[in-house]
């Protein structure tokens, strides 16, 4: 059985993007109040008593967007000081790196993921839902300014959806010949939106390295990771590509983490909502770490099975009704 010590931990659920696979204008999501959402004490609570006594030593932040986070830096600040972080970890849409890169990477943070769908301003500010707005280029700056303060490695996650951004597949591959950045194709997940979502809506990930294979070659590579990825590489080219294929390929049984929410729940898969139990609930009502930390002791044990159940069962409708925003991707 894989060692399950990786813990993603969503922040917050807003965001300040749309993105249309994720949470769509139009379908309003009810928030979390801010008494609703883990505390940064709450948080290291868990974290000393609770996750590292059960081996956790990596962790990444997440939300929805995690920079709306006021207490961002602190949280940073310290996770990082706890002696058994091996590795922390953000994923951003990269809206807000312009004015924080410097601040994440003086708090200890050293890596991060941004996504990143298109290159093309237009087609980028449709597909985050700001028609218009012109939120490409403040995004591509707060790519250029990670990349600069010296975020390494510094990945772009791109979800490929048919007729929205296939078209854009050699040019976001294009990126990493001549840039140390590490592109990687997301496979769409039925998670979020369910008009989007059909079964034509995801790509597999071999079609996509088949048109790269065809246009520069494609070779085996490696990066630092903790996460599902496939990593190839154009030959000579500074950085790698990546392939996240939750759709054409189970990687279930290699799966190594869990998923904290904002308002605490811990949920033992993404695909699946079997299991999670409340810990800031648990924590405000007075229930000691100690108990805590056997039922999440009890829920790893039988996380092997969940990993499974959900994907060979489905769900009614085929779609997992909560956003990537509120379960924290
Ligand atoms: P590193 O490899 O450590 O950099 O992290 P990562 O790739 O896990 O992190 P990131 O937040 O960038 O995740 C990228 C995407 O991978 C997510 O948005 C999901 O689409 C997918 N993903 C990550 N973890 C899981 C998982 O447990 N199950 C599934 N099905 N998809 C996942
Ligand atoms: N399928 C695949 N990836 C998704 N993300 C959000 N929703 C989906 C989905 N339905 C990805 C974003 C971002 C990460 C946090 O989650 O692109 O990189
Ligand atoms: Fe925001 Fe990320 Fe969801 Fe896009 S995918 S709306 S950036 S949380």
């Amino acid at each position: 059985m894989n060692k399950v010590d990786y813990l993603r931990i969503s922040l917050i659920d807003r965001c300040n993007f749309r993105c249309q696979y994720c949470m769509p204008e139009g379908e309003e999501l009810k928030y979390l109040l801010s008494s609703e959402i883990l505390s940064c004490s709450e948080l290291l609570i868990l974290l000393k008593e609770v996750f590292i006594p059960l081996g956790f030593t990596k962790f990444r932040l997440t939300g929805g967007e995690p920079l709306l986070r006021p207490d961002l830096r602190e949280i940073i600040e310290e996770i990082n000081l706890l002696p058994e972080t091996q590795d922390i970890a953000l994923t951003t849409n990269g809206y807000l790196l312009t004015e924080q890169a410097q601040i994440l990477y003086d708090a200890g943070l050293r890596r991060i993921n941004i996504s990143l769908d298109s290159l093309n301003p237009k087609n980028f500010d449709l597909i985050i839902g700001r028609k218009n707005r012109n939120f490409w280029q403040k995004t591509w700056l707060g790519i250029q300014k990670a990349y600069e303060v010296g975020f390494n490695p510094l990945k772009l996650n791109v979800v490929i959806i048919p007729n929205i951004n296939d078209h854009e597949i050699l040019d976001l591959a294009q990126l990493t010949i001549d840039k140390n950045w590490h592109v990687r194709f997301i496979e769409f997940m039925p998670i979020g939106n369910e008009k989007l979502f059909t079964e034509k809506a995801w790509i597999p990930s071999e079609d996509i390295r088949e048109m790269i294979r065809k246009k520069w070659g494609l070779e085996e590579a490696n990066i630092l990771g903790h996460g599902p990825a496939d990593v190839f590489k154009i030959p000579n080219s500074k950085g790698t590509l990546g392939f996240i294929s939750q759709m054409s390929e189970c990687f279930c049984d290699r799966c190594n983490r869990i998923r904290l929410s904002a308002d605490g729940w811990l949920r033992p898969c993404l695909l699946n909502e079997t299991g999670q139990i409340n810990l800031k609930n648990d924590l405000r009502k007075g229930i000691t770490t100690e108990e805590i930390r056997k039922k999440v002791a009890d829920l790893l044990l039988i996380k092997p099975e969940i990993n499974f159940k959900e994907r060979n069962s489905g769900t009614d409708s085929g779609i997992y009704k909560r956003t990537m925003s509120q379960i924290g991707g």
